[in-house]
């Protein structure tokens, strides 16, 4: 209760008691691209090691903190795809497996996103015990499931490609990804260093799933120039990229993705600890959407980056100068931009057009 109120005073514009923050959490909100090994509770992290035996000098979740999250680092994209790596010693049991696999969308259902694909590398989760790449994502698969049903987020799959892996393997991830399409696997993704690795080496792996109908999504135009995104799009067939923000260094490129309807998944607060870009408001954000390109705003990595979707909200409206107007937009396009069955995602487009107050506009 405001002041005025407290004082028996008439309170006048009760909305603007309101926070921003308040008004941008209550948003019903789509993410299409967050990463499991990216959305770890500390706290899990710290109970995990603990019950395992894994070996660390502390179990304090302050001492894990600056192993998992970007605290004062150097923004550098290296020292961010590091934080993966010690992640990896913790995919220690099956329980443990599903346990992070279900935080995960609890924690997104608590930010009031309603329709959610997280992603994983199942490489990731299983070589540290000799896992199989097909036991990890049952796994993954059925944790999710229960989440959704206990949380009622809706959530799909997408599994991911490291740049660094041999064909052979990449192959198979494809193969996993294919027989996992009745417990919710939708996508296949491609992630890692897009400087050191080229995408063409994968090009008929995801040309293969594209035609099996799964959807497909490349990590492009992020620390590599507007080529890597023209790559993605025209040999991969990516009909989404992540981040891709580096796309509009380059007007063809830019109507190539216009003209080939791509989506792109931008994550501001990702983008800045990577060095993509140096302060918020020099994020190309605002004239992508000026462009006309099909924009996503969405987390990468909630527990490394420290951040939730509503964050990102309040990121790109206070520094950014973004809408309320554009991101409802950026919702609609993104639940538009779902890798799901044709109906389903108009469907779920126009839920959530109705929920946003965004009907007939
Ligand atoms: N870029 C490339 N690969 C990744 C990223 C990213 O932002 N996050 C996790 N894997
Ligand atoms: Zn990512």
């Amino acid at each position: 209760m405001g002041n005025a109120a407290m004082h028996g005073e008439k309170e006048e514009r009760p909305e603007l008691s309101i926070s921003l923050r308040a008004q941008l959490h209550a948003l019903s909100k789509v993410d299409l691209h967050r990463h499991l090994e990216g959305s770890l509770r500390l706290q899990t992290l710290a109970e995990i090691a603990q019950e395992h035996g894994i070996d660390l000098p502390s179990y304090d979740i302050e001492y894990l903190r600056p192993f998992v999250t970007v605290t004062d680092d150097e923004p550098d994209f290296h020292r961010f795809l590091q934080k993966f790596q010690l992640l990896r010693r913790f995919y220690t049991t099956q329980a443990a497996i599903e346990r992070v696999a279900y935080e995960a969308v609890a924690d997104a259902a608590a930010d009031n996103v309603k329709y959610l694909e997280l992603r994983f590398n199942p490489v990731a989760l299983a070589r540290a015990q000799g896992f199989s790449l097909d036991e990890v994502t049952t796994w993954v698969c059925a944790a999710v499931a229960r989440a959704q049903r206990d949380f009622g987020v809706r959530t799909n799959l997408i599994l991911q490609i490291g740049r660094d892996e041999d064909l052979d393997t990449a192959s198979y991830i494809a193969d996993v990804a294919l027989a996992h399409r009745s417990e919710g696997v939708v996508g296949l993704d491609l992630a890692g260093d897009e400087a050191r690795y080229p995408a063409r080496c994968f090009a008929a792996v995801f040309q293969r799933v594209r035609q099996e109908g799964l959807g497909v999504t490349v990590h492009a135009g992020e620390v590599g120039g507007a080529e890597n995104v023209r790559e993605a799009v025209e040999l991969l067939g990516a009909q989404r990229i992540g981040h891709g923000v580096r796309a509009i260094e380059n007007s063809e490129v830019v109507q190539l993705l216009r003209d080939c309807g791509v989506t792109l998944e931008v994550c501001p607060t990702s983008n800045l600890q990577t060095g993509v870009v140096r302060r918020f408001w020099q994020h190309p954000l605002p004239d992508m959407l000026a462009l006309n390109l099909r924009v996503t705003i969405n987390t990468d990595d909630p527990s490394i980056s420290d951040t939730t979707l509503t964050d990102e909200y309040l990121t790109v409206t206070l520094a950014m100068g973004v809408t309320l107007e554009q991101i409802k937009r950026t919702i609609v396009t993104a639940a538009e931009s779902s890798f799901q069955p044709p109906d389903e995602r108009r469907r779920l487009a126009e839920w959530f057009r109705k929920e946003l107050g965004l009907e007939g506009r």
